[in-house]
């Protein structure tokens, strides 16, 4: 295993209830993920539940050079480990993912145009993360996509509720574990 990997797996495991994986996302799924999102189009691009920031370096190799990205994350080492990246174009937020509205207004923006979130829904509690998904779909653009993964299906009626059935769901076997992606849009 490479550092990151063992520093990741450490605490990923003393965290478990809010991180609900121990290994980071595959390049497979990564890839993936990423080939849901039209970058050209994107002005601001969210992600939530950045980790290490396996997802958030390669978003950062397809931004358009005018775009921006937010990171949610409310593990402080994760959070210290992704302020290392360092790159102009991004900013790295120690809050929580439901606080969404208030942090991009902070910030001078009204709306986002994609999402990609890595967050473990099924291990929060409930009212969280309804209200993460409600309020990521209002501050969503018209059109713009809030990709999720997930290791079940047992979000699909929830995601399909809120978006109004726009949801497709994908699968990527090549990842510990398989995951499956929701890829809602507005
Ligand atoms: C499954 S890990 C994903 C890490 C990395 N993105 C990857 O794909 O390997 C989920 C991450 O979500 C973070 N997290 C959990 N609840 C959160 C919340 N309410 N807001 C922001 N981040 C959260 C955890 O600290 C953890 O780093």
């Amino acid at each position: 295993m490479t550092h990151e990997k063992v520093a990741f797996f450490k605490e990923a495991v003393k965290n478990f209830k809010t991180s609900g994986t121990i290994i980071p996302s595959s390049r497979f799924l990564i890839k993936r993920i990423l080939s849901k999102i039209n970058f050209t189009n994107s002005k601001l691009i969210v992600e939530f539940g950045s980790g290490n920031g396996i997802i958030t370096k390669e978003i950062l190799k397809k931004l358009e050079p005018s775009a921006t990205l937010i990171c949610f994350e409310i593990n402080e080492v994760f959070y210290n480990e992704l302020k290392k990246i360092n790159h102009k174009q991004l900013i790295v937020l120690n809050a929580s993912a439901e606080n969404i509205q208030q942090e991009i207004e902070k910030r001078g923006f009204k709306q986002v145009d994609d999402f990609i979130s890595s967050l473990p829904l099924t291990m929060l509690p409930k009212e969280l993360s309804e209200r993460i998904i409600e309020n990521s779909y209002t501050v969503l653009k018209e059109k713009g996509r809030f990709v999720q993964f997930q290791y079940s299906t047992q979000f699909l009626k929830q995601f399909k509720s809120i978006f109004n059935r726009k949801v497709r769901l994908d699968f990527e076997p090549l990842n510990i574990p398989p995951a499956f992606l929701y890829v809602c849009e507005k």
